[in-house]
């Protein structure tokens, strides 16, 4: 028993360890839940549509007449896994963070820095997390299909 008690402790403390608790962890970080209707207006407003569309809404969210998208990068859709709240903020406000080889404009830009705008200072808090429901309200959890097993 006692030796079970310990284990138990042990794998609680190696948990602990593996989780990053230093001043910058994003832990306990959390944002008041966003309006996606308004977050689907700024998402025109400023000008996302440049350089993304959005699955389903590819004809809804569109850039102004005689500005031409810079790039496509496809938001929403279905996928395995729903980004967080907190990873779509940082996709926004430090979007160099983890910026994909996939969209590096040219093979040497070598300073890994997004593409993406900056918009931290122009953009209200509350403009982020409409921005981000609207976003987040877009990916569809892909079922997940059992492997059907024949019977021989
Ligand atoms: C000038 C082009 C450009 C504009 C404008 C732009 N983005 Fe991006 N965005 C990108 C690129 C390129 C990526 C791919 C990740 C990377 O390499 O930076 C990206 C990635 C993202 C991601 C992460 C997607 C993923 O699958 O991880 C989100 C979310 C996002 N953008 C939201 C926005 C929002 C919201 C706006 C408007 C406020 C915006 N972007 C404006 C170019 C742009």
């Amino acid at each position: 028993m006692r030796s079970l008690t310990i284990a138990i402790l042990g794998a609680f403390a190696l948990i602990l360890a593996a989780c990053d608790l230093g001043p910058k962890s994003s832990f306990g970080f959390t944002l008041p839940d966003g309006n996606a209707d308004y977050g689907q207006a700024y998402f025109v407003e400023f000008r996302c549509v440049d350089c993304h569309t959005v699955v389903g809404l590819e004809d809804e969210l569109v850039a102004p007449e005689g500005i031409d998208p810079i790039m496509d990068v496809p938001l929403g859709g279905q996928t395995t896994r729903i980004a967080t709240y907190g990873e779509l903020v940082t996709s926004i406000i430090n979007p160099s963070h983890k910026v994909s080889t996939q969209y590096r404009l040219s093979p040497a830009m070598e300073e890994e820095v997004s593409p993406m705008r900056n918009y931290n200072s122009i953009m209200t808090v509350d403009e982020l997390i409409d921005i981000v429901a609207f976003v987040q309200e877009q990916y569809e959890l892909k079922p997940y299909n059992r492997t059907v097993y024949r019977m021989y």
